[in-house]
């Protein structure tokens, strides 16, 4: 008995010393763990300050942070300006930098841009950068992949985007466009008169039109649903979850990405915190949207419910008939509506707020889309109308220019990149960082960058006869044409621009898989919207511009006074 409870004390304290040494091992373990990491910190940082990010490049920018780099300029715009511009070298126009702990270098000349994406396709997404782009987007997104994998998603967009409601949309654009145009004069007409403004007019954030526009035009085109945000029965701006959740996922990924890069906490989705539940609850709103919509049994009896014509399929079917399924499909059409919906709604707040700014060049607008209305010979205009309403398609890409929603891309170098200017050669897979605001507002690329000048694009072809008026017709100018007495006299005169230097929709092999169609959507937005309503700017109303996430877009809401067009504004 004695020599039992004396084994007992015996084994208790073996077990107490050898979980004591488990203890102090685990202790020495986690603290060399922590030197080691301290040290590479701290030899990383003392690299960055001593360092420039590409040996033998002496144009870089100052003071990078010592754990993120330069990498908080890249979510904003003022950033961009300092990292792009301020220190760019004066012969050349590239500027260096560290984006995280990686060298990275930037270019302004259009004529370098357009080779870095003629041949550099891909990107490798900065470390801890992508992890956030692939939680909001999923592994399988076009905009995220790479290498062959990327080529046949990329194939597929390009398919599904060709065919049916993307790209056959007119009918459903114009139901949609309708809708609002319905809407808006309900809203005016109920309008109280008052003596300030007569007759009637209505302020609206135009931020709330878009949206709804844009918003529901992904969800007719891509899905085959109708969110309803345009019904009259609904209030303007998308109030429902789906809406809610879009934009939640688009603020959440600012915030951890750009915003706040340094918050470890944002790495770890897995911690029940309140913003990591509600970023679950977002994503699974949408992609239930995006379920339900593709009806796995019977794909084309879903989307007839809706209406859509039998031509007129929208992409889900579309890549559902292409073998789509799963992840792959809710990976693409997520990528399709991130990618499409922002951009658009952004871009035509910008296209209505610069006409209401400048009423010489919205009365233009509205006569070209006059005279094309007046037209007598029954033809399809909708498919090409960039080329039946130039003047309006120039007010459009001056817009895309000055404003361009995709503000910035980078890519890893597939081959060499030479600078002439100072005989550098950038070796392949060398990260380049693409600013389109800087390069578009860079004097290099086009004269008097920071005007709206829509003239720039085309001029005006003055009839022989002056008395005939009617006929004064707009042609888009190529960029050798300097035929400056043949120039519109609308707002000063500006030797023309090159469209290849127009880099919203970017270049190259990966450039947007949705221009066209945003193209298409634009201006019929502005086909339906300036006939019918005089648009105003309000007094003391300043936009200020500003990055959020992955685009740029006015800051807060963008107040514009509509009045209904009576036949006195033409
Ligand atoms: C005014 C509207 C739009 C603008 C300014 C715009 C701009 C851009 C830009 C700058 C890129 C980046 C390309 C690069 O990294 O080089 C891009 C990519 C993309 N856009 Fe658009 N976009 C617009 C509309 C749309 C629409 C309507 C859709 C689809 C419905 C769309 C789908 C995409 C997709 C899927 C990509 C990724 C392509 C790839 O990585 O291969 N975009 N867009």
């Amino acid at each position: 008995m004695m020599n039992f409870d004396g084994n007992k004390e015996e084994d208790g304290s073996i077990v107490e010393s050898s979980k004591g040494f488990l203890k102090v091992v685990i202790m020495i373990f986690v603290s060399v763990q922590m030197i080691r990491i301290l040290t590479a910190i701290l030899k990383f940082s003392t690299q960055k300050r001593n360092q420039t990010p590409f040996p033998q490049i002496p144009f870089f920018v100052p003071s990078p942070h010592w754990l993120y780099g330069h990498m908080d300029h890249i979510g904003n715009l003022k950033g961009h300006e300092m990292l792009v511009m301020t220190y760019a070298d004066p012969q050349s126009s590239i500027s260096t930098f560290w984006g995280l702990s990686k060298p990275m270098l930037s270019v302004l000349k259009a004529q370098h841009v357009r080779n870095v994406l003629r041949y550099s396709p891909h990107r490798k997404m900065l470390p801890l950068l992508g992890r956030h782009f692939e939680n909001l987007l999923g592994k399988k997104s076009v905009v995220i992949l790479t290498g062959n994998e990327w080529t046949n998603a990329r194939k597929i967009a390009t398919h599904a985007m060709m065919q049916g409601a993307m790209i056959h949309n007119t009918d459903i654009l114009g139901r949609i466009l309708k809708r609002i145009v319905r809407k808006l004069t309900t809203r005016i007409r109920n309008e109280p008169t008052s003596s300030n403004h007569h007759p009637r007019c209505v302020q609206m954030d135009i931020r709330q039109i878009t949206n709804a526009i844009s918003f529901e035009t992904f969800g007719m085109c891509a899905l085959g649903r109708d969110f309803g945000s345009s019904a009259s029965h609904r209030p303007l701006g998308g109030n429902d979850d789906c809406f809610q959740a879009f934009q939640y996922l688009l603020e959440d990924l600012h915030l951890r990405a750009y915003e706040q890069p340094w918050n470890i906490v944002h790495y770890f989705r897995w911690i029940p915190l309140p913003r990591n539940r509600n970023v679950h609850d977002a994503k699974r709103t949408l992609t239930y949207i995006i379920s339900e919509s593709v009806n796995r049994e019977s794909p084309k009896a879903s989307f007839s419910a809706n209406g859509s014509k039998s031509n007129q399929k929208p992409a889900a079917q579309i890549l559902y008939e292409l073998g789509l399924r799963d992840d792959d499909l809710q990976d693409m059409l997520l990528s399709f509506w991130i990618g499409g919906y922002g951009t658009t709604s952004v871009t035509m707040t910008y296209m209505f707020y610069m006409v209401a700014l400048y009423p010489e060049i919205q009365t233009e607008c509205v006569l070209e889309i006059w005279r094309l209305a007046q037209k007598k010979e029954k033809r399809d205009y909708w498919t090409a109308l960039d080329k039946h309403l130039p003047y309006c398609h120039a007010v459009l890409l001056e817009t895309l220019r000055l404003f361009p929603a995709g503000s910035n891309t980078s890519r890893n170098l597939s081959r060499e990149l030479h600078i002439p200017e100072r005989n550098i050669t950038f070796e392949k897979g060398s990260r380049v960082f693409l600013s389109f605001w800087c390069i578009h507002r860079y004097e290099g690329n086009f004269h008097r960058p920071l005007e709206f000048l829509p003239q720039r694009w085309v001029r005006q072809v003055v009839p022989t006869d002056d008395d005939d008026a009617e006929n004064k017709t707009w042609v888009e100018r190529s960029p050798n044409d300097l035929n400056s007495e043949r120039e519109s006299t609308l707002r000063t005169d500006c030797p023309p621009a090159d469209k290849q230097n127009l880099f919203s929709f970017s270049y190259g092999k990966r450039h947007c898989v949705g221009e066209k169609f945003a193209i298409r959507e634009l201006l019929m937005a502005m086909v339906y919207i300036l006939p019918k309503f005089h648009l105003e700017t309000v007094e003391g109303y300043c936009l200020t511009p500003e990055k959020r996430g992955i685009l740029q877009g006015p800051q807060g809401s963008v107040p514009i006074l509509f009045r209904e067009r009576t036949p006195s504004d033409s």
